[in-house]
């Protein structure tokens, strides 16, 4: 790589080499496992809930399918596609959904185990610019709240596009930009001053959470990460916003 642009990546609002990013997000997630459920709601006032279950209603999850949750934390939506599935299982027989959680961070996993597993709840440590899986091997991959950590997302959605089968869809949740500067100064004052605040007071690390709030503001506008997904091979790619764009999910299918 030439230009020195190119050689460097966001982590916040901080510029660091490439190669530093991954073991600072790896540091940012290490030290918020433990509160990382707890802290979600706090700094959400509860409406990542709402998102997500929006996200898995989108992904229309079936009897007999496969999901891989890349970046999936905790597991909540591999939880909410397996829970859905099994609804449509009852009214139409077929085999159970399953679905395997995978995250570059150990930590983040355990603490999702803590929280309960089920027999067709896998986990995996893996990073989503390199998956552990088979090419062509899942109906859906979905990830919430995970590609602004991404070093390289272009490689990430390749990768995940890699594994799923053809005609497969994937799902990705993440914030955004919100869609009127009203929405804007007030979502700013929140996130700027609540979300630190709140990280210092209830999970004793107002860094991570700073970097967290910073790390949205660089993520790309819905239009540039919709190019994004097309680079990456998807096709129909499609955006919907959540709460005025404080979120928003891109949906793409592997034709
Ligand atoms: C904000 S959490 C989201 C967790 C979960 N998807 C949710 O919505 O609750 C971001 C997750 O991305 C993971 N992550 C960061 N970089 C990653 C990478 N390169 N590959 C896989 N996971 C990564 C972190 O470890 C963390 O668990």
């Amino acid at each position: 790589m030439s230009d020195l642009q190119s050689e460097t990546t966001s982590f916040g609002f901080k510029d660091v080499p490439k190669q530093e990013k991954a073991s600072l997000v790896r540091g940012v997630f290490d030290r918020s496992a433990r509160k990382y459920d707890l802290m979600n709601d706090f700094m959400s006032l509860g409406i990542h809930r709402a998102w997500k279950n929006m996200t898995i209603d989108r992904a229309n999850p079936q009897p007999g399918e496969k999901l891989v949750d890349v970046a999936g934390g905790t597991g909540d939506l591999a939880r909410a596609f397996i829970a859905k599935a099994e609804q449509r299982r009852k009214q139409q027989g077929g085999e159970s959904a399953t679905a395997v959680v995978t995250d570059i961070n150990e930590q983040m996993l355990l603490a999702g185990v803590k929280r309960g597993n089920a027999d067709n709840l896998a986990w995996a440590v893996g990073d989503a610019e390199k998956l552990p899986f088979d090419d062509k091997c899942a109906d859906c991959v979905t990830i919430a709240f995970g590609i602004r950590n991404v070093t390289n997302r272009v490689q990430a959605l390749k990768e995940m596009r890699r594994i799923l089968k053809p005609a497969g869809r994937f799902l990705c949740l993440e914030f955004s930009r919100p869609t009127t500067r009203a929405l804007e100064r007030i979502y700013d004052a929140w996130s700027f001053n609540a979300i630190p605040y709140l990280g210092e007071k209830v999970a004793g690390d107002r860094d991570s959470y700073q970097y967290l709030v910073e790390s949205i503001r660089r993520f790309p506008h819905q239009d540039a990460f919709a190019d994004e997904l097309r680079e990456a091979g998807f096709g129909q790619v499609g955006v919907t916003n959540y709460s005025g764009g404080i979120a928003a999910l891109h949906t793409g299918w592997r034709i």
